[in-house]
């Protein structure tokens, strides 16, 4: 008699999205407590530099938190290019009509299609930024060890740097805004009558994490905080 074998959860589609879902929270919670953090810059390098040494204090946290986030990064881009690949190969050409349920506005639907692009930009973001602020290899750009301040006022006082931040973190706003509404799905929480209360819950902490990283660069860059370093 022929035994039925369980799949590995990750072996189907719907636990290779639980897991894209997981680790997009996990990601969606640090960019939030990472951009409230670097509000900080408004008070001032004594401020913003005391709270980089409190991290770097506690090494344990910092390398968990490191490699969690090392780990989800990871998962998610494999897993959603894999998804993606795969519902590519099912179905080669697109639907003529494509309207998931309920979705209204311009702004969806482009964050929607602009997904698989949005994706890799903010990972090569991602890696610039870590070598400009956390490794401070950036050739050009000015890095001193525990001044948070300074090198993120060098930094924006680049035109170039500062405004690659800002489209790349426009990028990533879109990119969170479909993951936000993406993920209630998952959730089974996708419903005509409750979208009208998730939507905005992802719009709203999207536009709160888009609306600090975009204003970061762009105070530095016009001199509104850091100009006594000119
Ligand atoms: C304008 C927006 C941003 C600013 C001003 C900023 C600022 C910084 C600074 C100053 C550091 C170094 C902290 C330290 O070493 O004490 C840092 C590290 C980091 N940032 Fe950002 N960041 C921004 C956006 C982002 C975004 C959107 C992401 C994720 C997509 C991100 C992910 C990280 C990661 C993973 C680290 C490394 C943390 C570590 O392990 O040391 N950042 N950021």
């Amino acid at each position: 008699m022929l035994k039925a074998e369980p799949l590995p959860l990750l072996a189907t589609g719907a636990g290779k999205k639980a897991a894209v879902a997981v680790t997009g929270t996990i990601l969606y919670g640090f960019v939030f407590a990472h951009a409230v953090g670097n509000l900080q810059v408004f008070l001032g390098p004594e401020t913003i530099n005391a709270y980089g040494a409190m991290l770097h204090s506690m090494p344990k946290a910092l390398w968990g938190a490191r490699l969690v986030l090392l780990g989800s990064v990871v998962t998610h881009a494999a897993l959603a290019m894999n998804i993606y690949a795969g519902a590519k190969a099912a179905r080669p050409t697109r639907y003529k009509v494509n309207a998931p349920i309920a979705e209204q506005s311009i702004l969806q639907r482009y964050a929607r299609q602009t997904m698989i692009l949005s994706g890799p930009i903010v990972m090569a973001y991602l890696i610039f930024h870590l070598a400009h602020l956390t490794a401070g290899a950036v050739p050009g750009l000015p890095f001193k060890e525990g001044d948070v301040y300074g090198n993120l006022v060098r930094g924006f006082q680049n035109p170039a740097v500062a405004v690659s931040y800002i489209v790349a973190n426009l990028l990533l706003g879109l990119h969170l805004f479909h993951g936000g509404v993406a993920l209630f799905q998952t959730l089974g929480l996708r419903h005509p009558q409750w979208d009208a209360r998730t939507r905005p819950i992802a719009f709203l902490v999207t536009a709160v994490v888009t609306f600090t990283n975009v204003i970061i660069p762009t105070a530095i860059l016009t001199g509104l905080i850091g100009s006594e370093l000119r």
